[in-house]
């Protein structure tokens, strides 16, 4: 089973740092070769030869993907450009995961437009105009698309509207894209990760050990029982999630929003009158 996606290449957004970097170095792992994308390119240089180490071909494309605004796909657009790179170093795309995203929490009050557009630009029209670049692609090699979404639309709460909202936007196309995925042999999911150790809970932990006086570990109990959840996630619990939904065991999963939370997403408060 070590290397049951050999000769598949795969293109990772955000595949610097965090869970994209996992997900990147799990489908070497199984055998893919790698597309990195994201704008640190010495962080991009440096997952590429971990890869490389593994005896797996990867390429780097330093790019900002909030960038590309325009609304047609011209050659000049970011993930045109992108596309092109792709296109230069494998010919070929089997699996495209859409993981580039970062929402900051904000005060719905002082919000700013600009903010708002922010939020979109990245994690839902970069993933959209992605999807629909490389499709062909994708229909070629009968692939697969997943994006790495988020548990924010399950129960939405207002200081993650943005984030909520970006994440609800992207299941209702991921769903809609699923239908075309039957048509073209292309299957599409989606993963919505819970609370992962990232960088993101470290400084969320430095914060809470401020804030309680508490060393590190009482702290991530502290707040492990505030989330209610049976621990945090780690980049490579979620890796290994979306090695097994593109794996051939798991390509009956289609169309699907798959939570891998720790129990985070809760259960509806009932009445207590019936
Ligand atoms: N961590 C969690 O607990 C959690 C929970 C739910 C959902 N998620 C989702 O999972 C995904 C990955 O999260 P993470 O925690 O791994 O995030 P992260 O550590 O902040 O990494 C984000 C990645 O996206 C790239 N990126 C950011 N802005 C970009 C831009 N403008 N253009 C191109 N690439 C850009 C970053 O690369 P550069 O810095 O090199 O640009 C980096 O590789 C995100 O979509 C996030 O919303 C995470």
């Amino acid at each position: 089973m070590n290397d049951e996606l050999s000769g598949k290449v795969a293109l990772v957004t955000g595949s610097s740092r965090g869970i994209g970097r996992g997900i990147a170095l799990e489908l070497a792992a199984a055998g893919c070769d790698l597309m990195l994308t994201g704008r640190d390119t010495a962080a991009l240089e440096a997952v590429a030869a971990e890869i490389r180490s593994l005896g797996r071909r990867a390429s780097v494309h330093a790019a900002d993907l909030t960038a590309s605004t325009d609304a047609d796909l011209t050659a000049s657009t970011e993930p045109a450009v992108l596309a092109a790179a792709l296109d230069k170093a494998f010919g070929r795309l089997d699996i495209l995961i859409n993981n580039a995203g970062a929402v900051r929490r904000s005060n719905f009050f002082e919000t700013s437009d600009a903010e708002w557009q922010d939020g979109f630009a990245l994690k839902f029209f970069a993933h959209v105009k992605l999807a629909r670049l490389l499709w062909p692609k994708l229909k070629a090699s009968g692939g697969s698309v997943i994006a790495i979404s988020g548990i924010g639309a399950r129960a939405p709460v207002p200081d993650y509207m943005i984030g909520a909202s970006v994440i609800g936007a992207s299941l209702a196309f991921m769903k809609a894209l699923a239908q075309i995925g039957k048509r073209d042999g292309v299957q599409v999911n989606t993963v919505n990760p819970g609370s992962v150790d990232t960088d993101r809970f470290r400084h969320r932990l430095t914060r809470i050990m401020a804030k309680t006086g508490l060393e590190q570990e009482a702290a991530i109990e502290h707040h492990r029982r505030e989330l209610d959840i049976t621990r945090f996630g780690t980049v490579e619990d979620v890796a290994g999630l979306v090695r097994f939904v593109v794996s051939p065991r798991g390509r009956w999963i289609h169309g699907s929003a798959l939570d891998i939370d720790g129990g985070q997403v809760g259960p509806l408060r009932m009445s207590v009158y019936d």
